[in-house]
């Protein structure tokens, strides 16, 4: 069993990024510049930009953390992201989700200038990746292939078994490992709540990647041997054993398949570092202005 190791991939990536940003400042001009949004208090959401912020700095990007208390409006919140739209020295823009119930996150995420929107969230952005253009893409799922990638993880012909359908993991990593390229080419079945006889598909997996937000929902017995497991939950449960009171989960029971896997993404320091590695790719892709219509 070989551990991909997204800690040590997300930071081989940075130290890419961070060397590009060297020559840029270099030649004269600014920095990438990415800008997220935090609505209310959420722990995890916290966690997460705090992490994104850190990573900024550590590439030698400039960032701006917006803070917003719970109640704000969303009138108040689209004129915030209107303002970030129409200022040419802000190359990303992020606003953290989940978002409190009485904001309507699609309004919000359409509100998101196409351009500068390195969560690839946008229907814009999410539609060429259904066309198969290029774009900005969720960083979750193209951190998956690049792990994929990095490791040398053959695809090409396997059959890849995705739990959960969400518009930011689910689907899109779906589409992507269908794609007639490396890492892609897999015979995709996507699952969700309705699906009859789960555990009958997931035996048949080759590749498995599960985004359910259930912890430990995967086991041994539900797995044939040999499998390529990708973990992408992560639940925060109290903990007396870590310092912050917390310690993470992934979807998948790691201990009790890992003997039974050919390769396996730990959590954490699998899958959350590729995603935070793939929003400064997909800033420094804007900053580069790759992707403008
Ligand atoms: N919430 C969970 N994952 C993400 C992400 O990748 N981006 C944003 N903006 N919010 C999230």
């Amino acid at each position: 069993m070989q551990i991909l190791d997204g800690k040590k991939t997300s930071l081989q990536i940075q130290d890419e990024i961070r060397d590009e940003v060297i020559e840029i400042k270099a030649s004269g001009s600014r920095p990438p510049h990415l800008v997220a949004i935090l609505v209310g208090d959420n722990g995890a959401s916290e966690t997460y930009v705090r992490a994104k912020v850190k990573a900024c700095k550590r590439v030698g990007f400039e960032s701006t953390l917006i803070r917003l208390e719970s109640n704000v409006s969303q009138c108040e919140l689209i004129a915030i992201i209107e303002k970030i739209n129409n200022d040419e020295n802000h190359d990303g823009l992020i606003v953290q989700l989940p978002l409190p119930t009485h904001i309507d996150e699609k309004i919000v995420t359409s509100t998101i200038n196409p351009n500068i929107d390195v969560d690839g969230f946008h229907e814009s952005n999410l539609g060429k990746l259904m066309l198969n253009i290029p774009s900005f893409l969720p960083a979750t799922p193209y951190g998956i292939l690049e792990l994929l990638k990095r490791y040398k993880v053959e695809t090409s012909g396997k059959h890849c078994v995705v739990l959960g359908r969400s518009n930011i993991v689910g689907t899109p990593i779906s589409l992507m490992m269908s794609r007639n390229k490396f890492p892609g080419n897999c015979t995709v079945t996507l699952t969700h709540s309705k699906t009859k006889d789960l555990v009958q598909i997931t035996r048949q997996a080759d590749i498995l990647i599960v985004a359910l937000g259930k912890s430990e929902f995967i086991n041994s017995d539900m797995i044939k041997s040999g499998v390529c497991i990708v973990d992408v939950g992560i639940t925060r449960v109290k903990s007396n054993k870590t310092k912050n009171g917390w310690k993470l989960l992934g979807d998948v029971n790691y201990d009790n398949v890992k003997e039974k896997c050919s390769y396996i993404t730990p959590v954490p320091g699998g899958v959350g570092p590729m995603t935070i590695a793939m929003l400064l790719k997909n800033t420094l892709s804007s900053f580069r202005k790759d992707f403008l219509v």
